[in-house]
Order: structure tokens, then C-alpha cells, then sequence
């Protein structure tokens, strides 16, 4: 149908006769002479029609936004002062002789530039569409390009390609399940699989070695910018390699997928932290290292003070005192910092103490704030050493429960380091090890899972006993300019091990057989010492096209509340599916109506 890409055409085709495909971009009518920007998935092309070929120019005028045609014409140098160099085929165009409507279209429910602003449900409702859009196709690019990278670089490197089940069972990964009724088992339902997890294990117990698979994951859980129900891993799983020699072999991997694919340099050796570091300075355990603040813990200074906002937490085991300088912040109106006030308190702070450093020298005549009061000249004195305050700084303080106060002052660091441009440069990746095995749940009185309950512990299974919460696994995050971009560990081998963690997970004997005894099994038949990891495909294409969210890596994403605007899914199924399923629906509880 054609011979050339509308986007390729350039000054070496000059003179020879070409046949274009593609969709009307634009059309133009200029005293008499018609120009169409015909496009196609390598760029446009104009092509120009005038009067002399009658009835081509009587088709060209009238053909609309998004036509489908079919062009054949002649390449010809751009009259002298018409060169349009922010077009890659800007020197020339094509002087039509013969144009085909290959079909016709309504007027789109949008424009396509890429840089007017439509509302997301609609361009979600037509997609395909929307995927015309110049930004939106660069986007796909390069999604297709790092999936290309990656499966040549773990080809090259020996990993097997397996792909596994997704109609399966439960695999933990602290999320609810999507879950699938099955005709031929009445009462029954597969899971979709959160991660590949139990499989990959598996996998290694055959003695598979290496694998990786690129594979979708399905999780119900609440939805945010970096988050869909259904999403792409890189899931890989090696045997007889430790985390030193995995973490080694993936960063190399991610190093080369960033150099080749966005000639970006991420620097020879990533940093690794311990996660009671990355909490202990920036109150996250997926730190954006570009931003240069950090929290200081000042529980030490504040323990006798006359402020029972600071003095509670800093006496209380589980509660943490922090302040955190910001340079040159004396600037700060008092309504910005009302607005930090109500933004941390989004995350459960109950305030936001500060105060302005107006001289240092002064002591502290030189400090200004309602809290000063509250304390001695030399506790003071000591918060400012402890964060190198300059005059012109504001110091903000967080004190309240561990968990609230890291929550909050991390969320305060990483929006006052973005929105006042603090950034020291524009990629730190970051390992970040030795995560705690278990968080405590008081909710539930019970521990869970800080990865996922076949990661390894750093200790015996004797010191696990003694103290679960102090143990710390063999697990490791890849962390990219504040965002977790992969997650994995050294998996637990033995069946006596993982029979503990269930244990202190609160899973009981019978309760562990039930769900998981395959795996109780398998482990007992010469499972190798192994371990993995998993990337976020959509994370790492969002980072690597700069885009604000992940739905606009995907082709087909599902909104906010998890639902396909495009295709009306989730949608009802009729009595006879649900008879034929042996389901019975539940009435969504009508408004006032009377209990049972
Ligand atoms: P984890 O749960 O950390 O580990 O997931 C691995 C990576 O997947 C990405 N990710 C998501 N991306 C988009 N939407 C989501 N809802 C979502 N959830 C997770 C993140 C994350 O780092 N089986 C383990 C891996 C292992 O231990 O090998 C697992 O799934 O980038
Ligand atoms: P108050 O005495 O309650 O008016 O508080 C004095 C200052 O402390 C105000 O700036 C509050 O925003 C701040 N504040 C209150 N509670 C906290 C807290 N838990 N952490 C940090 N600052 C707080």
C-alpha cells in the first residue's frame, strides 16, 4: 500500500515518486493551494495539493481531522524561506498527484497536540485516540524498547523466559486478591497471582537456575499515581547467587537500560543504606536522595522541657522529636506554613512547630517563634549546632509516634525539596538493605510481613525466636529518585525456617498446610539456596519518560477506582453466568433498610 514512512521522508528521496498512508494531522487551505500534514507512527509529512490535478484537489479540500488516506506524490525541495526545522521532514514535501480516503472519521472527542490538557476519563474512554498523540506514542516507544533491552541483556546472561500461571491460588504480597470463580469446581476460586512469587521459587527447587519473566500482577489495594490493580513486572529468580552477586548483576543491568535506552549516566556504583538509616534521615525507606534535608533527632535535648508536645514523645519509647533546617526558609510567609501545618497533617501531625533563625548570633534573642519559651537558651543553643542552622533558615520539629512523625516530616522533606527546587541533580538511585523481618500491627496485634513471608532472616532460626522484632531479612529495595522501582531477598530454603515465620506471621500449622504446603514440600526435595527480585516495569518507563503517573505508560490503565472507562468493565454478567458459576448475589443494602 505504501512505499515509504511519512516521517522518514528526507532530501535523499528527492524527485522520486512516493505512496503515503497515514492520517490527516492538519489541513490547511492557502489561496488556492491545499496542504495536509498527513502522520503516520514515524511523524508527518506535508503534502500539498494544487488546482492544476482537479479532482485530487477536490478530495484533498475535502477531507477532515484524522481521515485515513492513502497519498502518492512527488518529493520536492520546500520553496526557499518555507523550511520548517522543528519538523525531522521540515526541508521537503509532497507535491500530491493522487490521494485515496481510505476511510473517514467524525471529529475527535479532543485535540491531539500533545500539549493541550484533556480531562483523563475522557482520554481514557478513547484511548485509541488518545495513544495518537505524539507524547503518548514516544511513551510506547520507550516502554517497547526497555522491555527489548531487558530481555536481550537476561538472555545474554543466561536466564530462561518461563511464564506461569495466572489462574492460581493466594500469593501473599500484602494485598487483597483479584479472585476468579470456577465453573468446574463449584465454591471454588483461583486467585490472580500479586507476583509470580511461589512459582519462581519453584522454579529453582526444578533446578531452573535463572528466570525471568515479564509478567502482569494483580493487586487490589488503594491506588495512587505509581500504583495500577494490574501491573508489569521484570521478575526474575537465580540459584546458588547471594544478594551481593544478585544486587550486582541487576544494577549493571539497570545501569546499561539507562545509558542505552535515555543516554542517562546513573554512576558506577549505586549507594546502599541500611533501612534504619534511610528512616533515621529522611523518615522513608524509599529516600529521594536528590533532596539535600534531612531530619535530626533532637529527643535528647527535649526531655525536659516545658513543651509536653516535644517532651511526651521524647520520653516515650516508641515516640521521636525531630527538627529539620531549611535553608533560607525565613522567607516562608505565615499562611506557607499554615498550608505545611495542614499539609502534614494529612499524614497524622497533630502540628507543625518552627522557628526562624534570625541571628545565630544573638542567642536566643535570635530565634523566633512561639515555642522558644519553652526551653533554655542552651537546648537551643544545641538544636542549632545539631542541624547546622544559618542565619535566615527555618527549623521545622515533628514530634509525636515514630511511625507519624516519619511519616510527616518525610512527606514535608520531599515536598519542600520538589516545590522550592532544591534538587542536587536529576537521578540517585539508591539499594536500600537490611529491613526489619516483621512490623508489628497493633491493629491486629499480630507481626506481618515487611517484604513477603518466604524472605530469609539475617539471623538463626534460634534468634529469630528469641526476638522476632528485632530480626532483620535478606531483602533489598532498588530505590530511584524517592521511588521504589524493585523489591526482592534471599528466600528461606528450609522447610523448618519457613514453618517458623509462618508461625510467628500467626499462620498456624494447619492453617500453613492448607495454603501453602506445596511449598512446606517442595522445600523438603533439595531446594537451592536462591533469591530474586522484582522491577516495576511501568515504574521504571514512568521515571525514564519523565511522565507524573503510571497510567501513562500503559496502553490500557484502569482510573483511580481500579475500573476500565473504555471497555465499561467491571460490568454485571447475566443470571445464566452466574447460575452456570453457582453464585448467588448478595443485594447491595438498599438505604433504609430495616436490619434483619
Ligand atoms: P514487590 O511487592 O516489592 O515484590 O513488587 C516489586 C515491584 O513491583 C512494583 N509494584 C507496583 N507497580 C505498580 N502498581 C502496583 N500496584 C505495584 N506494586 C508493586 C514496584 C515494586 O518494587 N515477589 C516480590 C519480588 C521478589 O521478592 O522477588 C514482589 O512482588 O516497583
Ligand atoms: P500549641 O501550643 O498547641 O499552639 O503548639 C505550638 C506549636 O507547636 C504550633 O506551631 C503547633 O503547630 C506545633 N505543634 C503542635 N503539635 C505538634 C507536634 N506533634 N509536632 C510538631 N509540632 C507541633
Amino acid at each position: 500500500m505504501r512505499s515509504h514512512p511519512c516521517g522518514e521522508l528526507n532530501t535523499h528521496h528527492l524527485g522520486q515518486t512516493v505512496a503515503l498512508c497515514g492520517w490527516v494531522h492538519r489541513r490547511r487551505d492557502h489561496g488556492g493551494v491545499i496542504f495536509i500534514d498527513l502522520r503516520d507512527r514515524t511523524g508527518l509529512v506535508q503534502v500539498v495539493f494544487d488546482p492544476d490535478a482537479a479532482d485530487s484537489f477536490a478530495i484533498a479540500e475535502s477531507v477532515r481531522s484524522e481521515y485515513v488516506l492513502r497519498i502518492e506524490g512527488v518529493v520536492r525541495n520546500r520553496p526557499e524561506g518555507t523550511h520548517n526545522p522543528n519538523m525531522a521532514t521540515g526541508q521537503i514535501e509532497v507535491l500530491g498527484k493522487h490521494i485515496e480516503v481510505l476511510n473517514e472519521s467524525e471529529t475527535p472527542p479532543f485535540p491531539l497536540e500533545s500539549d493541550i490538557e484533556v480531562n483523563e476519563e475522557n482520554r481514557l474512554r478513547f484511548r485509541y485516540i488518545d495513544l495518537r498523540r505524539t507524547a503518548m506514542l514516544e511513551k510506547m516507544k520507550v516502554r517497547r524498547d526497555v522491555a527489548r533491552h531487558l530481555r536481550q541483556y537476561l538472555d545474554a546472561n543466561d536466564f530462561f523466559e518461563i511464564e506461569t500461571p495466572y489462574l492460581t491460588k493466594a500469593t501473599p504480597e500484602g494485598a487483597r486478591d483479584y479472585i476468579v470463580p470456577s465453573r468446574t469446581h463449584p465454591n471454588s476460586f483461583f486467585a490472580l497471582p500479586q507476583s509470580p512469587q511461589l512459582y519462581k521459587q519453584l522454579l529453582m527447587v526444578a533446578g531452573m537456575e535463572r528466570y525471568y519473566q515479564i509478567v502482569r500482577c494483580f493487586r487490589d489495594e488503594d491506588l495512587r499515581a505509581d500504583r495500577q490493580p494490574e501491573f508489569t513486572q521484570l521478575d526474575i529468580e537465580t540459584s546458588f547467587m547471594d544478594e551481593d552477586a544478585i544486587m550486582a548483576v541487576m544494577e549493571d543491568m539497570i545501569r546499561r537500560l539507562f545509558k542505552d535506552i535515555i543516554d542517562v549516566d546513573l554512576g558506577d556504583q549505586f549507594p546502599v543504606m541500611t533501612y534504619a538509616e534511610a528512616m533515621r534521615r529522611y523518615g522513608s525507606d524509599r529516600p529521594d536522595l536528590r533532596i539535600p534535608l534531612e531530619l535530626v533527632d533532637i529527643a535528647d535535648d527535649m526531655r525536659e522541657v516545658d513543651f509536653k508536645v516535644f517532651s511526651g514523645p521524647a520520653n516515650d519509647p516508641r515516640g521521636r522529636v525531630v527538627a529539620m533546617r531549611l535553608p533560607d526558609g525565613g522567607d516562608l510567609s505565615r499562611s506557607e506554613i499554615d498550608a505545611l501545618t495542614k499539609f502534614v497533617g494529612i499524614y497524622g501531625a497533630k502540628g507543625l512547630a518552627y522557628i526562624k533563625v534570625n541571628d545565630l548570633a544573638a542567642g536566643i534573642e535570635g530565634l523566633q517563634s512561639p515555642i522558644v519559651k519553652f526551653a533554655s537558651a542552651e537546648v537551643w543553643a544545641s538544636v542549632m549546632q545539631k542541624v547546622a542552622a544559618q542565619n535566615g533558615d527555618l527549623i521545622f520539629f515533628g514530634a509525636d509516634k515514630a511511625d507519624i512523625v516519619n511519616e510527616a516530616m518525610g512527606a514535608l522533606r520531599v515536598k519542600l525539596g520538589l516545590e522550592r527546587n532544591l534538587l542536587t541533580g536529576p537521578w540517585q538511585p539508591l539499594w536500600v538493605i537490611d529491613f526489619p523481618m516483621f512490623a508489628w500491627d497493633d491493629k491486629s496485634q499480630r507481626y506481618t510481613a515487611i517484604h513477603h513471608p518466604f524472605t530469609a532472616p539475617k539471623c538463626t532460626v534460634d534468634e529469630l525466636k528469641a526476638d522476632p522484632g528485632k530480626a532483620l531479612s535478606r531483602a533489598y529495595d532498588l530505590v530511584l529518585n524517592g521511588t521504589e522501582v524493585g523489591g526482592g531477598s534471599i528466600r528461606i530454603n528450609r522447610t523448618g525456617m519457613q514453618q517458623i515465620v509462618f508461625a510467628i506471621l500467626g499462620i498456624g500449622h494447619d492453617e500453613a498446610r492448607e495454603k501453602f504446603g506445596f511449598l512446606l514440600d517442595a522445600l523438603k526435595y533439595g531446594a537451592p539456596p536462591h533469591g530474586g527480585i522484582a522491577f516495576g516495569l511501568d515504574r521504571l518507563v514512568m521515571l525514564m519518560t519523565g511522565a507524573s503517573s503510571i497510567r501513562d505508560v500503559i496502553a490500557f490503565p484502569k482510573t483511580q477506582t481500579a475500573a476500565c472507562p473504555l471497555f465499561n468493565a467491571p460490568a454485571p454478567v447475566s443470571e445464566e453466568q452466574l447460575r452456570e458459576l453457582n453464585i448467588r448475589l448478595r443485594k447491595p443494602a438498599e438505604k433504609n433498610e430495616k436490619p434483619d
